[in-house]
């Protein structure tokens, strides 16, 4: 009979600490006391979330800069090889392999457990067998295919799946071009969606980095009740209202006491404004397409959201923020740094 291993992990490392996920994630980590090691392909990159720390105060509370890129998997190697890191926080990074020989090099210098930042997209049930997402389903299928490789490599993981990010519309739906004044244009103001804090993913990140759900490093060969592959542990994760695109804008003109110009485009409208400011034209179709039909057959399926709001707080210990305390913290941070048009949505 398999026994139950509440193990703690007091020294981690976080690929890419400069990320909105990725950051939270190491500041939570440092506030369950473990050593973080912030992995970054340029070390000397301001990092947002430790703005107000020198580097003196930075290395005083456990934090520690190495130089890694996710895509060689020797800088990978000799990061954890140096840091002696057991449990890591890793991002999607587009590799030919989906990140197999990054994760292999992980494995192979001592990390035991991995966290690694999937998404929603990546369909619920479908008996959880994460190499039947369609190719054409881009994204999901990009985040699937690094689940696979955690599975084949029998690396434990957790897989974050979290929905809609909050800092969608800050970062792409308004126009940076056009800032300070708020302007969006927007495809299907009627889509729903549910506007996760990335600053809650990283908490729930940081806290699996220290404390891994228990069971999931015991017995890797053993049957998971849950239907869950051994050594797997997949989490939904959704933010607490479900809210149209067109209350999206306007919560953002209530809270900032700003006038939001919101114009309505076609898809395809949308589709060629995408693909004009920077992003890839299929990348733009693809999420023009899942802002009609939903980015899952069974999108916001009441039951699997319910549990995907509840686990921002079963895992953190506090309620999921709301979009109206996100826009209040992070709106005007996302104005003066003029976000990059074409920004980071990639549900
Ligand atoms: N937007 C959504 O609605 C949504 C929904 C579900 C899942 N997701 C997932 O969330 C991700 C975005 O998360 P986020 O907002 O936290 O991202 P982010 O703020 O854009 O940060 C990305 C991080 O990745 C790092 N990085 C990029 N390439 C790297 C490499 N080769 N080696 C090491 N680090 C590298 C970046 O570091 P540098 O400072 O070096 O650039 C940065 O720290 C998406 O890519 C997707 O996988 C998004």
């Amino acid at each position: 009979m398999a026994t139950t291993t509440n193990k703690k992990y007091d020294n981690v490392i976080v690929f890419g600490p400069t990320g909105d996920v990725g950051g939270h994630a190491a500041l939570a980590a440092s506030s369950y006391g473990a050593k973080v090691w912030l992995a970054m392909r340029t070390p000397d990159k301001p990092i947002p979330i430790l703005a107000h720390l020198s580097p003196d105060e930075e290395k005083k509370q456990s934090f520690t800069r190495i130089h890694a890129d996710l895509t060689d998997a020797a800088s990978i190697r000799a990061a954890v090889q140096h840091s002696g890191a057991k449990a890591a926080y890793v991002y999607l990074v587009p590799t030919a392999d989906g990140l197999a020989s990054s994760l292999a090099a992980m494995r192979d210098a001592g990390i035991e457990l991995v966290v690694f930042l999937s998404s929603f997209s990546v369909p619920f049930g479908a008996g959880l067998d994460v190499r039947a997402v369609a190719p054409q389903k881009l994204i999901a299928r990009a985040h699937a295919a690094v689940e696979a490789n955690l599975e084949d490599l029998r690396v434990p993981h957790v897989a974050l799946r979290p929905a809609y990010f909050a800092s969608n519309p800050l970062n792409m739906g308004l126009d940076a071009a056009r800032f300070p004044a708020l302007e969006a244009h927007i495809f299907n103001g009627a889509f729903e969606v549910d506007c996760i804090a990335p600053d809650d993913i990283g908490r729930v990140a940081g806290a699996l980095l220290v404390a891994p759900p228990p069971d999931l490093l015991d017995d890797k060969d053993a049957a998971n009740p849950t239907g869950e592959k051994a050594g797997k542990k997949v989490l939904y994760l959704c933010g607490p209202q479900l809210i149209t695109q067109d209350r999206v804008f306007e919560i953002i003109q209530e809270v900032s006491g700003r006038d939001v110009a919101v114009k309505h485009l076609s898809k395809e409208q949308w589709v060629e404004r995408q693909a004009a400011h920077g992003m890839p034209q299929p990348v733009a179709a693809y999420l023009a397409e899942a802002m009609e039909k939903g980015f899952t057959d069974d999108q916001y399926r009441r039951d699997m959201y319910d549990q995907a709001v509840a686990n921002v707080k079963e895992v953190t210990g506090r309620d999921a923020m709301s979009f109206e305390e996100y826009v209040k913290v992070h709106l005007d941070e996302t104005v003066s740094k003029a976000a990059v048009p074409g920004g980071t949505f990639s549900s």
